[in-house]
């Protein structure tokens, strides 16, 4: 007899997408039916929150995180994630509620963590992804931001930022226990570096990227801000870091 597969959990943020979260919940659903699903919604002001609440209602395996305002990207992962970690999954994972990642590529990510991998990284930038109707702006943020971290970090991940990934509950535990602190999107950045300096087994799979149809992105100049001067300080800190280890 096969052995059960690992028990998957996907937590998607929420803020403002009522009007996308819908298709992209149906397409994970029907795609994958085997995964459990978190919404972790943030208090939204146009009711993703409540109707997340009804579809759970009806679906078992969809639950529904309530927070109390908009505090970011990050906190909000790490309480689906804690929430995920207490009831016992033994691989957790991001998605957009935009549809952005497409549900039916997800049994990439699945298969590479079934080949060893402790994080799986959906990837926007090895050969085989594809960003689909961008603009150039955010093309542009995209690929600098990822030259950046790679400069500065030198993590090996071409797509260092993506926000389609899986982690092994073990690996997850040992990353949140430290205090990441970082709000906006620079906390995929943070993770990936805790992932790296604790000695996962990182894999890249390539995606394509849909530009969202429904609702707008959440990005902001203060999210852009963030993510400079957090991966600046710890570009800047590495050497330091790698002399007191020489010096021990
Ligand atoms: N709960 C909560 N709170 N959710 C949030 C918040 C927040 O403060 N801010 C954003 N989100 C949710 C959105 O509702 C969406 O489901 C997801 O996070 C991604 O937000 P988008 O606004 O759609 O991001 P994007 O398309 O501009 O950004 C893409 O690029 C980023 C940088 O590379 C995505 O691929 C991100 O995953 C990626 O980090
Ligand atoms: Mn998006």
């Amino acid at each position: 007899m096969d052995p059960a597969p690992p028990s998957t959990l996907i937590v998607i943020p929420t803020y403002d997408e009522r009007e996308a979260l819908p298709g992209t919940l149906a397409r994970l659903r029907a795609a994958v039916p085997e995964v459990d699903v978190l919404v972790v919604d943030d208090s939204s002001p146009d009711g993703t929150g409540e109707w997340a609440e009804g579809v759970a209602a009806q679906d078992p395996a969809v639950h529904v995180l309530h927070r109390a305002g908009k505090e970011g990207l990050g906190p909000a992962y790490l309480a689906g994630f804690a929430w995920g970690l207490e009831r016992g999954y033994a691989q957790l994972g991001e998605m957009d509620a935009d549809a952005s990642h497409r549900p039916e590529q997800l049994p990439r990510l699945l298969e590479a963590m079934a080949g060893g991998a402790d994080l799986a990284i959906g990837s926007r930038w090895v050969p085989g992804g594809r960003v689909h109707d961008w603009p150039l702006r955010r093309l542009l943020l995209s690929r600098g931001a990822n030259l950046y971290v790679r400069a500065l970090l030198g993590l090996g991940v071409a797509d260092a930022t993506a926000g389609y990934r899986l982690f092994r509950a073990e690996l997850l535990a040992r990353v949140i226990a430290q205090d990441v602190a970082s709000q906006g999107y620079c906390f995929q950045v943070d993770m990936t570096r805790r992932a790296r300096a604790l000695g996962a087994v990182i894999a890249e799979v390539p995606i394509d990227f849909d530009e969202r149809a429904e609702g707008a992105s959440k990005m902001s100049s203060a999210i852009v801000r963030e993510a400079l001067v957090k991966v600046t300080s710890w570009g800047l800190s590495r050497p330091v870091q790698g002399l007191r280890k020489a010096l021990r």
